[in-house]
């Protein structure tokens, strides 16, 4: 782009300062000037395109489809398309999916996905049914966070597993961490800096972070300070980088995370705006106890 402007400047100068220069060579200039006038406009069309018109295809559109293939790929895992005359690849949704499985297994999440759905998510009160419809609605949501805290055992982690469930297979990026587990893991990596950003990084940048049991401590512990920090740079990096989408399970409200630390609260609360469930403690909430 810029060469082409360059080559116009050059142009415009040759003819303004070379008053001896022939007419005939004077049209042609002219003429290539409104040429490369027409390539720039164009070109600065194709910049402008919104991402979503970028048509991605199969590598080999025309390769038949074995049992069992992905239809949209065709089995290759990876779409390409041209974007500004250059030829780009991206992942396929099935190939981000497989992915996502792998990690989830890694964690031991994996079964859960398969049990606790929408589907087998019963709904006897109406706080579950209000519970539902939010988590459901949150699904078209693309840049939101989804909140659900309080009672021990009324289904925070079905419902938040069944959301993820529905993002992979929409083909998102996602990770799940159990918040005990995962800054034990970070915390003992904090002085072996490429560990800890081999670690941390994933869980800044991945499309769909679900955090489970945030901010859950032996009882009546506060978090540590250490564990305060750790959680700001998560949470801030996905507060501050648009489009990541959050969903957090605890123990505690929003109020008490606000209490513990306001960065980390006030965060949460302004992203979950619309998609913050607080499920009072009450008795015959907790399923794991019913009769
Ligand atoms: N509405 C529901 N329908 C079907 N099963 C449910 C429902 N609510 C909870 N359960 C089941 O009860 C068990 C406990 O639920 P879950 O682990 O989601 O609770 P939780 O709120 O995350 O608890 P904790 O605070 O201990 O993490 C799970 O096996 C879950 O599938
Ligand atoms: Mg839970
Ligand atoms: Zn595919």
């Amino acid at each position: 782009m810029e060469q082409i402007t360059e080559v116009m400047e050059q142009m415009d100068h040759l003819r303004k300062h070379n008053s001896n220069m022939e007419m005939c060579y004077k049209n042609d200039i002219e003429k290539i000037k409104e040429r490369m006038q027409k390539m720039l406009k164009e070109r600065k069309a194709e910049t402008n395109k919104e991402p979503q018109e970028i048509q991605w295809r199969a590598i080999h559109p025309y390769k038949a489809i074995k049992e069992g293939e992905c239809p949209i790929c065709r089995g290759e895992r990876h779409l390409i398309a041209f974007i500004n005359g250059n030829l780009y690849s991206k992942r396929c949704s099935c190939f981000e999916k497989e992915i996502a499985m792998q990690q989830l297994q890694k964690t031991g999440i994996a079964e859960s996905i398969e049990k606790y759905t929408f589907e087998s998510f019963q709904i006897t009160e109406q706080w579950q049914q209000k519970l539902k419809q939010k988590a459901l609605k949150f699904l078209k949501e693309k840049s939101k966070w989804f909140f659900v805290g309080g009672q021990v055992g009324c289904g925070k982690t079905h419902i938040c597993t069944a959301i993820l469930g529905e993002f992979i297979n929409q083909g998102k990026s996602v990770k799940y961490i159990l918040w005990a587990n995962e800054i034990v893991k970070l915390k003992a990596n904090k002085m072996d800096d490429e560990n800890y950003q081999r670690l941390i990084n994933p869980l800044l940048t991945t499309q769909v972070l679900y955090i489970d049991d945030f901010f859950k401590t032996e009882k009546g512990k506060r978090p540590s300070e250490a564990d305060i920090r750790t959680a700001f740079e998560i949470i801030n990096y996905r507060y501050v980088n648009k489009g990541l989408i959050t969903i957090i399970s605890s123990e505690k409200t929003v109020d008490d995370l606000i209490e513990i630390d306001e960065a980390i609260g006030s965060r949460i609360h302004e992203k979950a705006k619309g998609y913050n469930n607080i499920i009072l403690w009450e008795e015959g909430r907790n399923w794991r106890l019913r009769k």
